[in-house]
């Protein structure tokens, strides 16, 4: 059975505990609220240097929004709690992969933070200085994230697994001036060279000035002269009247995010200043029922995605919350690891990846049986769709029968959770989103832009804007309009399929464009296709995903070899290591099948279609319209050899 064929059959229903619902934050009345009076109301959450007196503005494709107000991102997340006397409160317990600890109070991280933005300034860091950061999970990355606020420079952050390529194209696009990175990262017991692969993206990004090395591992790591600075040799102060806090229009640039596309070129999303706060803020509140002086919140994400931007950093530290920071990886030195962290620290909120949860399930309910897990209160689940049987294994064997489920959609270019059951609130469904969230108007297209009423599945879209929507495509406004806004004019087309069931509830069903979900890291076809070709050997490349039962989906690359190289092992294993460099690890096939043509229409076109159909092993869709139909049938007969799974 296919994930749709089992999500229309699911009908478990978990309504919200008793207990739960009389202490939540949410209370059913919140989906009947205004939504001017909604997004007002909750701008009162952050300190604002002066006030805004628009709440929004909209002409379709972009918004602005709390228009004409001035605040910091960084005072709101980190001083203010100071100032009202949460100084010792914990910030972040943060977990090292080898087993050291560090316990960083609001206090202790208004001192780091200040002390980075002084090192950035040293580096000529002023507001407007573009900066990357390539980072591994260590304390350092919230804190550069939030020197940078400080200073009112826009970062991006780089996933710590991409290559020097994929580095080197971010800063270019960004022209960054600035980078901030580490020695080495830690990586299941060995090293992974940070500052050597920023050297290489560097040689690459002329733009880049200055570099500032944070001391990770203690590696040996060649430095440049007058561009490369250990951030421990800098002798800056850290007392916050050293460095104040620059005051930020509404809609001034925070951060871009680079995702995946449907291109071979990936795209910097724009979020801005008070619009992204006052959503992952609002949203962090009532979707994990914080109680920001009793949880302590887990989002085992990484930082350099959005779901870490969001909800590692930004919406909790807005909220004055005890956060986890862990370094390494779920079964690292061992498959206990996880467990382990939610008791030592009693980790009451867990937010994980569906990919996570059913790499738990496969070990065994065993490891996480040895530890206490019964300070768990709230589970979450986010990044690709979350097949029932995982979603009751997690509710079962880690949240122990008694702990809702938020099953949260969103996007990088939406910048908040937009669909999510509210705990307490809503009655579960294992697999569905459920509702979106109040304000949020969800619904579900057909192909010619009519509503798909209950039953019925097609596009989902958004009608209506959200203060932490993306403000564009950095540099591409063309591509921006294009991408998102020109099916239905004027209404945001998400690129997921989605269903909407008898009660309105929403089911998400991955993406219906050319990008992949894999482990929850979205991943381009068309990328990795050009990755594929750029090695000497390969005249054509065509990639598809195709369902995995651990990842969600995984990579095949159906290859055509220029003459003279033959299909070998080593040519496989060559191909796979070369997507690594380009790319990133993430980034490789599960499988690589050589072929000696590809299928393609009389004008020339690819069917990647009737390449699912083979990497899937279904019977094969219509191909009539090939230039030569027993291409495909002999890539099949080849597909039965089949390749190497990770
Ligand atoms: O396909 C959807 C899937 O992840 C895509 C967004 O990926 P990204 O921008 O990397 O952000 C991931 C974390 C927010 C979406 O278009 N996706 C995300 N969450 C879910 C999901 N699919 C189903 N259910 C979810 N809860």
């Amino acid at each position: 059975m296919n994930q749709i064929d089992t999500l229309q059959t699911e009908e478990r229903r978990y309504p919200p505990p008793p207990e739960f619902a009389a202490q939540a934050n949410a209370r059913a009345d919140i989906y009947g609220r205004d939504f001017d009076e909604l997004w007002r109301t909750e701008a009162g959450r952050l300190d604002w240097l002066e006030p805004w007196h628009t709440l929004y503005e909209w002409e379709a494709p972009y918004a602005k929004w709390y228009v004409g107000g001035k605040l910091n991102v960084c005072f709101n997340c980190v001083d203010r709690h100071v100032e009202a006397g949460l100084g010792s409160r914990v910030a972040y317990h943060w977990e090292g992969e080898p087993g050291d600890a560090e316990t960083i109070t609001y206090a202790d991280l208004q001192r780091r933070v200040v002390r980075f933005a002084n090192a950035l300034r040293e580096l000529g860091v002023r507001k407007g200085t573009p900066v990357a950061i390539y980072m591994g999970m260590v304390p350092d990355l919230p804190v550069a994230m939030l020197a940078c606020t400080r200073l009112g420079a826009p970062h991006t952050v780089v996933f710590g697994g991409f290559s020097a390529d994929s580095l080197s194209s971010r800063m270019n696009d960004m022209g960054c001036e600035v980078l901030v990175t580490q020695d080495e990262a830690w990586r299941r017991g060995t090293t992974v060279p940070l500052k050597r692969t920023a050297d290489e993206a560097m040689a690459v990004a002329a733009g880049v000035r200055a570099c500032l090395v944070v001391r990770r591992t203690g590696g040996e790591v060649p430095m440049t002269d007058g561009r490369d600075r250990w951030l421990d040799e800098l002798d800056v102060a850290d007392d916050p009247e050293s460095c104040p806090c620059e005051p930020m229009d509404a809609e001034d640039l925070l951060f871009l995010m680079y995702t995946s596309g449907t291109t071979a070129k990936p795209k910097g999303i724009v979020h801005t200043t008070a619009g992204y706060l006052v959503a992952v803020a609002t949203t962090h509140d009532y979707i994990f029922d914080l109680k920001a002086d009793r949880d302590v919140y887990w989002c085992a994400a990484d930082i350099g995605w959005i779901t870490g931007h969001s909800y590692i950093v930004y919406g909790p530290l807005a909220n004055a919350t005890t956060s986890v920071i862990y370094e390494g990886t779920p079964d690292f030195p061992d498959k206990e690891r996880w467990w382990a962290i939610v008791e030592r620290y009693g980790v009451s909120i867990l937010y994980a990846a569906p990919t996570a949860i059913r790499a738990h399930m496969k070990w065994g309910p065993e490891h996480a049986g040895k530890h206490r897990l019964s300070s768990l209160r709230l589970l979450g689940s986010v990044g690709e769709p979350i097949n029932p049987e995982a979603w009751v294994w997690y509710h079962e064997h880690i949240g122990g029968g008694r702990c809702p489920i938020v099953d949260t959609w969103w996007q990088t270019e939406t910048g908040m959770i937009m669909i999510t059951p509210l705990p307490g609130v809503t009655t579960l469904k294992p697999g569905s989103g459920t509702q979106p969230f109040p304000g949020v108007d969800a619904a579900v297209y057909d192909e010619s832009g009519n509503e798909v009423g209950p039953g019925g599945g097609g596009y989902l879209v958004l009608r209506r804007p959200w203060p932490a929507m993306t403000r564009g495509i950095y540099g591409d406004p063309e591509r921006f309009q294009q991408t998102y806004w020109s099916r239905y004019p004027g209404i945001y087309f998400a690129g997921d399929g989605a269903r909407i069931d008898e009660d309105g509830d929403f089911w998400l069903l991955g993406r219906v464009d050319d990008v992949m979900n894999v482990s929850g890291h979205r991943i381009s076809t068309i990328e990795v296709e050009s990755a594929l070709v750029d090695h000497p050997a390969v005249a054509e490349a065509a990639v598809c995903g195709r369902n995995d039962a651990l990842t969600g989906q995984a990579i095949v690359a159906f290859v055509t070899l220029k003459g003279g190289h033959e299909g070998s092992v080593e040519m496989l294993e060559e191909l796979r290591n070369h997507v690594a460099e380009v790319i990133g690890p993430i980034a490789k096939p599960a499988n690589v099948l050589f072929t000696p043509e590809l299928p393609k229409t009389r004008s020339g076109k690819i069917m990647r279609r009737l390449l699912r159909d083979v990497a899937e092993n279904r019977p094969l869709g219509d191909t009539t319209t090939l230039a030569d139909p027993t291409v495909v049938e002999e890539i099949r007969e080849r597909s039965t050899a089949g390749g190497p799974d990770e």
